[in-house]
């Protein structure tokens, strides 16, 4: 059985990105019609920093596909301290359907997928939040008449190059199609070794990438305007010394003006008006910062959808299993169906699910639940 995971942007192809988000566009119009997780099956939705928007719409959305969401506190689980990261994804793996952590490094994240045997997701770790921008990839492609809207587009962010929204910006955006520019200070760049697979994510895509210390030169034509709090999780200590820096690159009514006539301006929130943004930008016309903080939810049903479909795809035996198709999105959910494409091999009753098939899948799924790494196909780098 092959496990898939979400570990950051560009865990998945720019094709299964585009299913992903048509899927999510899907579910927003037909909110309750996909159920996969109906059991309910449990998914583990564990973080061990702060979290309003991504606790509410994983639980919200797991219990939405006929699942039970599971908060669990990683401090008080003492992940990787009171129990090994391996030993928990272990436990994890044998009890539930998925496991979304928000956590500090991503070696963290990906030892927990090395080990559960189910798909982990990434909830944000120090380097990437790959779960919010396909909400933000979701919101522009609504904001310019669909997902084939996006490449092409200019997506400009303003703010800390170095965090994880700048850097999945760049691989999600690349992987997207879209032309991203990060505006930031010379001494907040991306890591470059990101920076240089979003330019190679770019160069298959017909996307671009650009990091530049100038922000009107940014601003300049941009379909969408981003930014983020100056202040990371993890940085709080930092706070006085990143204010300075950051105020050439603040979102302004003049900032916009920059931009093209119909750019929208997006923000994963929380926001600090007066700091990252003007009051009257995050407050104004062009903000779509709550249809933003809504298209998480859509958009985590979907890779969710689509995470369990990979593995159930996977664990049919060949002679059994549906045509490649079937396993992804590739056609758009047929008009009037209330489940369609992926959503359709996650009916009830239709054919082993995600987690059945885990528990039947006996030497597969003993050799990924049991001890070692599990060989999930995937490179969870
Ligand atoms: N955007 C986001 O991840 O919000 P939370 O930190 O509140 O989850």
């Amino acid at each position: 059985m092959t496990v898939r995971h979400f570990l950051k942007d560009t865990s998945i192809t720019a094709l299964e990105q585009a299913e992903i988000l048509q899927l999510a566009l899907e579910i927003k119009r037909n909110r309750f019609a996909y159920q996969p997780l109906t059991g309910p099956k449990g998914v583990a939705v564990m973080t061990d920093k702060p979290t309003l928007r991504t606790q509410v719409s994983f639980c919200v959305g797991v219990a939405e596909l006929g699942g039970y969401p599971m908060m669990v506190d990683g401090k008080l689980a003492g992940v990787g301290q009171r129990e090994s990261i391996a030993d928990t994804a272990r436990v994890l793996g044998r009890q539930t359907a998925a496991i979304v952590w928000r956590t500090f490094g991503q070696d963290r994240l990906e030892e927990m997928a090395a080990y559960a045997g189910v798909p982990v997701i990434n909830a944000l770790t120090d380097d990437f939040h790959p779960c919010q921008v396909l909400a933000d990839l979701l919101t522009v492609a609504e904001a310019r008449g669909g997902i084939d809207g996006l490449p092409g587009a200019k997506l400009a962010y303003f703010g800390d190059g170095g965090n994880n929204m700048a850097q999945s910006y760049l691989l999600g955006g690349a992987l997207a199609g879209l032309n991203v520019v990060i505006a930031t200070p010379a001494e907040f760049q991306p890591k470059p070794h990101i920076l240089a697979e979003a330019q190679a994510v770019a160069a298959t895509t017909g996307g671009s990438v650009e990091v530049t210390d100038q922000p009107q030169a940014a601003a300049r034509g941009a379909n969408v305007i981003a930014t983020d709090t100056w202040v990371s999780m993890g940085m709080e200590e930092d706070a006085a010394a990143r204010q300075n820096p950051f105020i050439p690159f603040r979102v302004d009514s003049q900032l916009m003006s920059l931009a093209a006539p119909d750019a929208i301006f997006i923000h994963c929130l929380p926001a600090y008006r007066g700091k990252e943004m003007t009051a009257e930008v995050i407050d104004g016309p062009a903000s779509r910062v709550w249809d933003e903080a809504e298209n998480r939810l859509h958009a985590q049903k979907a890779l969710i959808i689509w995470l369990l479909a990979q593995a159930q795809s996977s664990a049919v035996a060949p002679s059994a299993a549906a045509p490649a198709r079937s396993v992804g999105m590739a056609a758009a959910p047929e008009a009037g169906s209330p489940v369609g494409s992926a959503g359709a091999a996650m009916v009830p009753d239709a054919a082993p699910t995600a987690s059945s098939a885990n528990t039947a899948g006996t030497a597969d799924g003993a050799a990924q639940r049991g001890s070692g790494p599990a060989s999930n196909g995937e490179a969870t780098g």
